[in-house]
């Protein structure tokens, strides 16, 4: 299996990538916001409880997420790899998933950290606000989410370079250039088993 993790703030590309990426390596994208959006929508009980986090740009409860994101993989255990996006959020999910064993073992082989500068981000998230008909795409929600990305995810970088699988993506660049250092990153894994620390 290839297990890929896409991390980064809210507005880093990590979906647009996701989606390049699964593409070229024929592994499945599992976007835990998107489930999570998913469940909005069909308004059910779960999906009204969640809507309170999401709207206010709060962490869903770890339960929760890890519920959603064990069903999917469950179902999907035939497939090559997966690509998380959006997930883990905090240490504890990134616990729980190193200790997942759904599908036999399902060892995180990398992380992607995609870099990019508070100012592109806001500016990204407000353009993507105007069709995106997302209920946390505000500027107030916005600035939340990049808060609780520092003060809660953040710590994940540490968290995965001391385990030796982290690579730090500069993501300041259109998304064909981005998509090109990841698929560098990706590849010199697969040929070397080498993890390498920093594509600019
Ligand atoms: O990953 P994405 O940006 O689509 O997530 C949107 C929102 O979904 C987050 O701001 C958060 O409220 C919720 N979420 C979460 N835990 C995750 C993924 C998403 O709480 N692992
Ligand atoms: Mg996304």
């Amino acid at each position: 299996m290839l297990n890929i993790i896409i991390f980064g703030p809210p507005g880093s590309g990590k979906g647009t990538q996701s989606a390049k990426i699964v593409e070229k390596y024929h592994l499945k994208h599992i976007s835990t916001g998107d489930l999570l959006r998913d469940e909005m929508k069909r308004q059910t009980k779960l999906g009204k409880e969640i809507a309170k986090y999401i709207d206010n740009g709060m962490l869903v409860p770890d339960d929760i997420v890890i519920r959603e994101l064990q069903h999917t993989v469950k179902k999907n255990c035939d497939r090559s790899g997966f690509v998380f996006d959006g997930f883990p959020r905090t240490l504890n999910q990134a616990e729980m998933l190193d200790n997942m064993l759904i599908c036999n073992e399902m060892p995180v082989n990398i992380v992607i950290s995609v870099d990019v500068r508070e100012d592109e981000l806001l500016k990204r998230l407000l353009g993507r606000a105007e069709d995106s008909g997302r209920s946390d795409d505000n500027e107030e929600v916005i600035w939340k989410r990049i808060e609780v990305y520092k003060s809660q995810s953040l710590p994940l970088v540490s968290y995965y370079s001391n385990q030796g699988k982290l690579v730090r993506i500069n993501g300041m660049d259109p998304v064909e250039k981005v998509f090109e250092k990841i698929t560098l990153a990706i590849d010199t894994y697969l040929l070397n088993k080498e993890v390498l620390v920093e594509v600019n």
